[in-house]
């Protein structure tokens, strides 16, 4: 898949209607990621879902979408932005996954991304990301039932992301977008009770950011394929930061709702003076810079 320029929109902000994503198109995204959406609707969470803390946000929605079967004319709307569309997509089994990753590449999404990472829906998310021989076999069945790229989205909340992101890689993931949230929760000193409905969350934002770096980092030291970073970026510095670890793009989510769109302009034009500033021909040439010393 070629990009523009190497930014894209997380998965989870502005990506349940098609009117949202255009307006991130507008302003510079080089691709953008959907809200993830699986087999059947599903209403998510009671309120509180958000809460802002000092440096990042706990969500737990609890994957609202509309179900595939609705999402495939957002899809198609999607599609005349002109950039690359990719569709987030979570089951709660190998085969669902399966089948949502088919309807929304039959829709028309030039790549999917699996989200085997959400911290707190169970059944799916995280607790299939967490295992690799679980991860493996959903990474197999979709490979083998879509013939777009397959990104997967993997968890922090393990002990050893090398070891998963190589199970995804060994099972035929084209690429690996990390990092998805940390699992976090927040308690209000008034009432005495955690704020959000579902107690636990994940946190997003600058506060994830190194250990997003680390993450990518240790990826790339270990398997071969292509790397999305994603955690916390909100200037273009933190997005060169991913690219050294060893990123090819990078993904922005939670600074869009903190600082608004234009981020995205920023933050490409940021990297571009950067490149020039030091003498690099193209964003390439600094990808896993940071392991040469
Ligand atoms: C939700 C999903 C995620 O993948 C995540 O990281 C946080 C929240 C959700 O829909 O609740």
């Amino acid at each position: 898949m070629r990009l523009g320029n190497p930014t894209m929109l997380a998965s989870g902000i502005l990506g349940l209607s098609a009117e949202s994503l255009g307006n991130i198109v507008m302003a510079g995204a080089g691709a953008i990621v959907t809200k993830s959406v699986g087999l059947k609707p599903r209403n998510g969470y009671a309120n509180p879902t958000i809460v802002q803390t000092s440096y990042g946000l706990i969500n737990a929605m609890g994957l609202p979408n509309p179900g595939i079967t609705e999402f495939v004319k957002e899809i198609h709307e999607a599609k005349s932005f002109g950039v690359p569309v990719i569709v987030s997509v979570y089951g709660f089994s190998a085969e669902e996954y399966a089948t949502v990753a088919k309807k929304a590449v039959d829709a028309g999404a030039d790549a999917v991304e699996l989200n085997v990472s959400c911290p707190h829906v169970e059944e799916t998310g995280s607790e299939i990301g967490q295992n690799p021989k679980i991860l493996a076999e959903v990474v197999r069945k979709v490979k083998a039932s879509v013939e777009k790229p397959v990104f997967v989205k993997l968890s922090p909340n393990v002990t050893n992301i090398a070891e998963i992101a190589e199970a995804a890689a060994k099972a035929g993931a084209d690429a690996l977008t990390a990092i998805n949230t940390v699992k976090a929760m927040a308690i209000d000193t008034e009432t005495t009770v955690p704020i959000l409905s579902n107690k636990k969350g994940g946190l997003s934002g600058p506060a994830i950011k190194p250990v997003a770096v680390r993450c990518v980092y240790e990826i790339y030291e270990r398997v071969k394929v292509p790397i999305i970073g994603c955690g916390g970026i909100t200037n273009w510095r933190d997005a060169v930061e991913f690219l050294l670890a060893g990123a090819t793009a990078v993904q922005i989510g939670t600074a869009i709702a903190l600082k608004g769109p234009n981020v995205f302009k920023k933050i490409k034009r940021g990297i571009n003076a950067y490149l020039r500033r030091k003498g690099f021909k193209s964003v390439n040439e600094i990808v896993g810079l940071s392991h040469c010393s």
